[in-house]
């Protein structure tokens, strides 16, 4: 934890004299730096996050979970989606009514109880986490909030890794792979293009049709033209349903093959 403390203001301090030497050499290592900042006050920020939650909630109700985190939300720093944006994702799930949903970047578990709270008995939650803290301390929430493992599944790794590895949570009981109805993308936005190719190439998306939700937290316009880009440059499969500001909401339809 002093750990934690001290390096927080040190590493300020080392982006602050690095940026007063050469200016190429400096703006590399300032954005390694500050990449290693963000990661350690992100660490900082689950942790505390789930202290605040876990011991002031109701154990075993998904609302008082979501409540307490909102209560953190307006005291801390955190990195809970905003209210306006859980209230569209709430409103997209309940249009969607999805049973087989993709989380990429579950961050402190809020996002993935606000969705298994709305999926049907049989629904079931993949969650990707990239960090392995937040990962284990994501899972710990979803538990509280009263979530059983037949529910849903936490891969600690990242989303490169764990699209080729999905198919076997997605069989059902007589063999044959359910699509994804839903998948919602709140990790990396420079991810968001690459994972949404891999997901259609693995055949993991509905062939009744999937909503691809990806929240933006810190828009980059780059990250967001890229991906537009691509959905206008394939209107048989995709349109785009809303835009707004953090959240944009893609609709995937599978393309009828020629002769088929
Ligand atoms: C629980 O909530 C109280 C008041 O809202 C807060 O002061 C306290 O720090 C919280 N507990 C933890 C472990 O964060
Ligand atoms: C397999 O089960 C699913 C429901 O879990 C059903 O929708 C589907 O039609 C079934 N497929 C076959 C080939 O029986």
């Amino acid at each position: 934890m002093w750990l934690m403390v001290v390096s927080v203001p040190l590493l300020s301090a080392v982006v602050m004299v690095l940026s007063c030497y050469s200016l190429t050499d400096a703006s590399l290592w300032r954005r390694a730096l500050a990449w290693a900042l963000r990661r350690v006050r992100g660490a900082a920020s689950v942790r505390s996050a789930h202290a605040f939650v876990f011991s002031n909630c109701t154990h075993g109700k998904a609302d008082s979970v979501l409540e307490t985190f909102d209560l953190y939300a307006d005291t801390h720093p955190s990195l809970c989606i905003s209210p306006q944006t859980a209230e569209e994702l709430d409103a997209v799930v309940k249009r969607v009514r999805p049973s087989r949903v993709l989380e990429l970047g579950m961050h402190c578990g809020y996002t993935s109880v606000r969705l298994l709270r709305l999926l049907p008995p049989a629904g079931r939650l993949i969650t990707v986490e990239m960090d392995p803290l937040a990962a284990e301390l994501g899972e710990e929430i979803i538990l509280v909030a009263g979530f059983k493992h037949s529910q849903f599944q936490v891969l600690p790794c990242s989303s490169s890794e764990a699209i080729p590895t999905l198919h076997p949570f997605l069989e059902s009981d007589n063999g044959t792979t359910d699509g994804l109805d839903l998948v919602l993308m709140d990790h990396d936005p420079q991810e968001y293009l690459p994972d949404l190719l891999a997901l259609e190439r693995e055949d993991l998306l509905s062939v009744a049709g999937c909503s691809v939700l990806l929240i933006y937290r810190n828009q980059r316009a780059e990250d967001r033209r890229e991906i537009l880009d691509h959905i206008r440059r394939r209107p048989d499969s995709y349109c785009i349903r809303s835009e707004l500001y953090s959240m944009l909401e893609i609709s995937y339809k599978k393309e009828k093959q020629d002769g088929t």
